[in-house]
């Protein structure tokens, strides 16, 4: 038996992919609200004012909001110990910028904690999933402007003093790292003038690492009993060759991919490969002392991470091979891995290799808050859902979590992602489910929204049982 005992098994949300009702409680709009669905092959596109030809998926999410008390008493069936969910920066401060919160939003996550208490499951909250009020994206570009900041913190605190004795774990943003590319200058920092611009985007994501140090400090004076840890998306890369030179750009996609954020916020310090970066560059970033100092002072307790995947990267930037998707980035093709009907690779040994990898860089306490596969599922004619591709997927994972803490790691939780099927953040479709409880909604959003347990539910929850025990005996 390698799981410790105590070990935070559980699943994932995030507010906007589940709760829907975005306009009841006193909700204002946020980005994803904005956001009309992609499809299998393109991203999601955002529209400035909400069309109503258009169908925006995350308005009714999967009906969260109306239905958490059946939800959370599902995942208490499955044994959860643990929930992690996000708060709608939008329903707490509607346009971001108020002085004084929304207290129906509020008494909302009251309420679905309390549910959880009486489960007897720990939430694990993430401050903010790709939330940001609309309105901070429109007056200030988001995180680009500094009083984003004070906004942020403001929120922040808000929800440490009333959530003080229901909250213990935090993450202050999800997948931080996603701010380094393109597409997540809008997504994640809310930039929206030229949010692809890699100058703008750095300097928002400075302002966003001095807001969640603000953030870390804040929240341990009000409670020091609470964790509070960075969030990022772990893209596990490989060199596509032996060469050296191969080698060596992985190496530079690494630091600026993976390992950057990361050190930020569990070092405390801008590494020393960013500063060549933007030098080399010429990206100038306004960063004063007290900012360094503020990143210093507010580490992190822990680290946390989504991983889906693992591909490869070359020296001839993509000029030669396959290449595949992925979570926010895809890569050249692996000849040794499957891939996802999504084309993401699927790489449960990669799990191992990558928290060794970050035991060793960070020393902290890791936990792993997304993982999954992403698949269509077929209702059969006696309304069973055999997902066996999921369970397999899982499984594998699993196992090889079991390894890593063979090896010395101390990975303290495994929260797959979607637990219930939900919004897809990348493509906003719902045919893409992660879950292991089936929600009846259609791309369309088109259904009854009722849930259905599909056969990993019972899979699962004897995973859980057993502490990963079962896992193991099928291997
Ligand atoms: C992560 C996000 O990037 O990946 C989630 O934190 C997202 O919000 C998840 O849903 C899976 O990606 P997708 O595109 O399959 O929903």
């Amino acid at each position: 038996m390698t799981f410790p005992k105590g070990f935070l098994w559980g699943g994932a949300t995030a507010a906007n992919q589940v709760e829907g009702a975005w306009q009841e409680g006193g909700k204002g709009e946020s980005i994803p609200d904005h956001m009309v669905a992609g499809s299998r092959t393109s991203h999601r596109v955002m529209t400035p004012t909400i069309d109503v030809d258009k169908y925006y998926p995350n308005h009714d999410g999967i009906d969260f909001y109306h239905r958490y008390k059946e939800d959370i008493a599902m995942f208490a069936e499955m044994g959860f110990k643990v929930f992690r969910m996000s708060i709608a920066w939008s329903r707490i401060f509607p346009k971001g910028d108020e002085m004084t919160p929304n207290e129906e939003g509020l008494r909302f996550y009251d309420e679905v904690f309390d549910e959880c208490a009486k489960h007897g499951i720990e939430p694990l909250v993430t401050i903010s999933h790709f939330e940001l009020p609309y309105h901070l994206a429109e007056e200030y570009d988001g995180f680009l402007d500094r009083r984003t900041i004070d906004f942020y913190v403001r929120y922040a605190t808000t929800l440490f003093t009333r959530y003080k004795d229901k909250v213990n774990y935090w993450l202050t943003f999800n997948e931080i790292n996603f701010g380094t590319l393109p597409l997540g200058g809008t997504m994640l920092l809310g930039i929206l003038n030229d949010s692809a611009n890699e100058e703008k985007r750095y300097q928002a994501l400075h302002n966003m690492f001095v807001a969640s140090a603000k953030a870390v400090e804040a929240g341990h004076k009000i409670n020091p009993d609470f964790k509070i840890g960075c969030m990022l998306a772990y893209i596990t890369m490989y060199p596509a060759t032996a060469k050296p030179e191969d080698v060596l750009a992985c190496r530079e996609l690494n630091q600026k991919l993976n390992w950057f954020c990361g050190d930020v916020q569990v070092k405390g310090k801008y590494p020393y490969f960013m500063e060549e970066y933007f030098k080399k560059k010429n990206i100038q970033i306004e960063r004063s002392a007290e900012d360094l100092a503020t990143i210093k002072r507010g580490v992190v307790d822990y680290y946390t991470f989504s991983y889906y995947m693992s591909s490869c990267t070359s020296a001839a930037e993509y000029s030669d091979g396959e290449t595949v998707g992925g979570n926010l980035f895809g890569g050249l093709k692996n000849p040794y891995l499957e891939t996802s009907e999504w084309g993401w690779q699927i790489d449960p040994v990669g799990l191992r290799y990558t928290l060794n990898e970050l035991y060793d860089r960070y020393e902290v306490p890791l936990m792993i808050v997304e993982n999954g596969l992403g698949a269509v599922d077929v209702i059969d004619e006696t309304n069973q859902i055999h997902d066996e591709y999921r369970i397999d997927y899982i499984r594998r994972h699993i196992i090889e979590m079991d390894k890593a803490i063979e090896d010395g790691v101390d990975l303290i939780g495994y929260t797959p992602w979607g637990c219930i099927d939900l919004v897809s953040g990348g493509t906003g479709e719902m045919s893409k489910r992660y879950g292991f409880i089936y929600v009846d909604k259609d791309d369309k959003g088109n259904g009854t929204f009722d849930r259905l347990k599909k056969d990993s539910f019972e899979w699962y929850k004897q995973v859980i049982a057993s502490n990963g025990q079962t896992c193991l005996e099928t291997e």
